[in-house]
C-alpha cells in the first residue's frame, strides 16, 4: 500500500474517534434517532472531506487536532446528504458504505429525521471549534457561513435539485456541470477552504485552494459517474447501475465514457498546476491522483 493510502487510513481512524465523541450517544433520548445517526456516520466512509480539512490546516501551519470539530461537522453534513440521497423519493438505493442504507434499517421517516438531525448537529459541532485555543472566532464564523452556503440551496442542495428534476430529460453541458459542481464540488472545495481558513491562511491562498477544490470536486463526481458503470459494488460499498435505473444525466451519458476519462485526466493536470508552486505540496498532488485513479 502507498504511503499516501496508509496515511489516509490513519487520518480516518483519528477522525472516527473524534466523530464518535461529537455525535449524540446511543443511550441519549431519543435513542432510536441517535442510533440511526450513528449507524450511517460511524463506519464505512472514506472520510475524504474531513481529512481534507485536517491536512489543509496542517499545510498552513495548524495542527490537525485543532480543526477536528469542523472536520467532524463536515462529515456529518456529507453523511446526511448520503442518507437523503438514497431515500426512495431520491435515488432509491439499498446499499451504502457496505451495508443496508439507513432507510432500509430504520424506515423512511427515521432516515429523513436522522439526516435532518445530522445537518443541524453539524453546526453545533463546528461552532465548538471556537473554543479551541489558537483558533480565531472570526475564522469559525466565516467557516459556518461558507459551509452553510456550500451545503444549502446555493450549493449542494441546488445541485441535488437540478439532478432530480432533470432526470429523464435532456440537458445541456452547462447544466451537467452545474449539477456536479454543486451537488459534489461545493462540499469538497469548502472542506479544503475551511482547513485553510481556520489555520489563518492569507486570502490569496484561500482562493487558490478553493479553485483547486472545485476542480478536484468535479473530477470526483465524473469518476463517481464512471464507477456507477464499471465499478465493483463490493469495493465501493454501494450499488452500480443506480444512475441508469434513475435515468440520470451523468458525464458518461452526456459526454460519453471515453471522453469522460479524457476530461478527468485534463482536469487532473489543471488541478496540479494550481498547487505546483507550493513547497511540500505532496498531499494535494497525491489527493488529485487518488481522485483521478480511485476505484472506490
Ligand atoms: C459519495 O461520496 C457521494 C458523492 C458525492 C459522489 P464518497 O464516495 O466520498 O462517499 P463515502 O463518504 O466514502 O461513503
Ligand atoms: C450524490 O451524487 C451527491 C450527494 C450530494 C450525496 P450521487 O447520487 O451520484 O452519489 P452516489 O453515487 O449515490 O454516492
Ligand atoms: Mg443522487
Ligand atoms: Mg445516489
Ligand atoms: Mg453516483
Amino acid at each position: 500500500m502507498s504511503d499516501f493510502k496508509q496515511e489516509m487510513i490513519s487520518n480516518a481512524h483519528t477522525l472516527e474517534q473524534a466523530l464518535e465523541s461529537y455525535l449524540p450517544q446511543k443511550d441519549e433520548f431519543p435513542e432510536k434517532l441517535h442510533e440511526a445517526m450513528r449507524y450511517s456516520t460511524l463506519t464505512g466512509g472514506k472520510r475524504l472531506r474531513p481529512i481534507m480539512v485536517m491536512k489543509t490546516a496542517e499545510f498552513f501551519g495548524m495542527p490537525f487536532e485543532k480543526v477536528l470539530p469542523t472536520a467532524c461537522g463536515i462529515e456529518m453534513i456529507h453523511t446526511y446528504s448520503l442518507i437523503h440521497d438514497d431515500l426512495p423519493v431520491m435515488d432509491n438505493d439499498d446499499f451504502r458504505r457496505g451495508k443496508p442504507t439507513c432507510h432500509r434499517v430504520y424506515g423512511d421517516a427515521l432516515a429523513l429525521l436522522a439526516g435532518d438531525a445530522l445537518l443541524t448537529h453539524a453546526f453545533t459541532t463546528i461552532a465548538k471549534n471556537s473554543k479551541i485555543e489558537g483558533v480565531a472566532t472570526d475564522a469559525v464564523i466565516d467557516v459556518i457561513e461558507k459551509v452553510s452556503l456550500a451545503a444549502g440551496g446555493y450549493g449542494m442542495i441546488g445541485g441535488q435539485t437540478i439532478d432530480i428534476i432533470s432526470s429523464g430529460h435532456e440537458i445541456d453541458k452547462n447544466t451537467l456541470y452545474y449539477i456536479s459542481n454543486h451537488k459534489t464540488g461545493c462540499l469538497i472545495s469548502i472542506s479544503l477552504w475551511s482547513g485553510a481558513r481556520l489555520a489563518g491562511a492569507p486570502k490569496e491562498d484561500l482562493n487558490k485552494i478553493k479553485r483547486f477544490g472545485e476542480i478536484i470536486g468535479l473530477i470526483f463526481q465524473i469518476v463517481d459517474d464512471i464507477l456507477d458503470i464499471k465499478g465493483n459494488e463490493k469495493l465501493m460499498g454501494k450499488p452500480t447501475g443506480s444512475d441508469i435505473k434513475n435515468k440520470k444525466n451523468t458525464f458518461t451519458h452526456i459526454v460519453g465514457y471515453g471522453d469522460s476519462i479524457k476530461l478527468v485526466n485534463e482536469l487532473s493536470l489543471q488541478a496540479k498546476e494550481i498547487v505546483r508552486n507550493y513547497k511540500h505540496n505532496n498531499f494535494f498532488i497525491n489527493l488529485t491522483d487518488f481522485f483521478t485513479e480511485r476505484t472506490y
